[in-house]
């Protein structure tokens, strides 16, 4: 069961038989086959709110929104879309600032860029983005269920905090390999790839001609870096 102070924390990906989350330089790769496809919409239906880092944002262009038209459900209200962007890097353009969904731009409390008035914006932490403030910040507008679909910075900053609940890796029957391709985490060594993450295998279902493995945070784990949101709450304001 989630903490009290956050959502609970749905982690999703696709990667690679080899463990890359994209093409050379962080190219958008399609993964996912049909099934794997449905399975995130359903995913994306079902939860409160969708995470992303800006670096997703500027590279991929993604609209976060549910397509209802490939599940068999009636259209809902849809989750809020959440960019984390320490400094206002999301570009004037992106389709996360199309004001088609309701929107939270997570920025440092030294960022000033202002925002379209349909753009909520919440300040949390510096010199980058305090997900432990903002994860509070979330539950506090009554977030519920949050998905983090990633990239890499993000996947491993929020694994190892240990503010996470259940982790679901699309592994597709491609291999990538190359140098630049990212992996599934990145970020600074030691998290949490030296000492390693323990998790809680639960199970591995065929879809597509992949497999969907399913993982919960290993019984006892204790987060590597604990979330901090009580000691620096964050600061919520709309459009500029
Ligand atoms: N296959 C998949 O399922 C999937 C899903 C999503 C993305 N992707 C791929 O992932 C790649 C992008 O991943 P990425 O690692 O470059 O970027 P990312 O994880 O999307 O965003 C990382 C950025 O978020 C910001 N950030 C702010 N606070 C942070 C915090 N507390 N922890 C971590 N990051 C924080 C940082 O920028 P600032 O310092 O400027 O704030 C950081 O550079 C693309 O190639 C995309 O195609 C794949």
């Amino acid at each position: 069961m989630a903490a009290p102070d956050r959502p609970e924390v749905l982690v999703n990906c696709a990667v690679s038989m080899d463990g890359r989350l994209a093409f050379a330089g962080g190219r958008r790769a399609r993964l996912s086959g049909p099934e794997d496809l449905a399975r995130v919409q359903w995913l994306r239906a079902d939860v409160d709110g969708i995470l992303v880092g800006v670096g997703t944002v500027v590279l991929d262009d993604p609209s976060l929104r549910v397509h209802w038209e490939m599940i068999d459900r009636p259209v809902g209200k849809g989750p809020v879309r959440i960019v984390v962007d320490s400094n206002g890097r999301t570009p004037t353009r992106a389709r996360v600032l199309d004001g088609s969904a309701p929107t939270i731009l997570a920025v440092s409390t030294a960022c000033d860029r202002t925002f379209p008035p349909s753009v909520q914006v919440v300040r949390a932490g510096a010199p980058r983005v305090d997900l432990g403030a903002l994860f509070a910040e979330l539950r506090r507008r009554g977030l519920r269920k949050l998905l983090v679909e990633g990239g890499g910075e993000i996947l491993a900053s929020v694994l190892r905090s240990g503010a996470w609940d259940r982790w679901t890796v699309y592994v597709a029957p491609i291999a990538i390999g190359g140098s630049t391709a990212p992996p599934m985490l990145r970020g600074p060594d030691g998290a949490p790839a030296s000492e390693g993450l323990p998790v809680r295998f639960v199970s591995a279902e065929p879809i597509d001609d992949g497999v969907v493995l399913t993982y919960r945070p290993a019984a006892g784990a204790s987060p590597a870096r604990p979330l901090s949101g009580a000691t620096h709450p964050a600061r919520a304001e709309t459009g500029p």
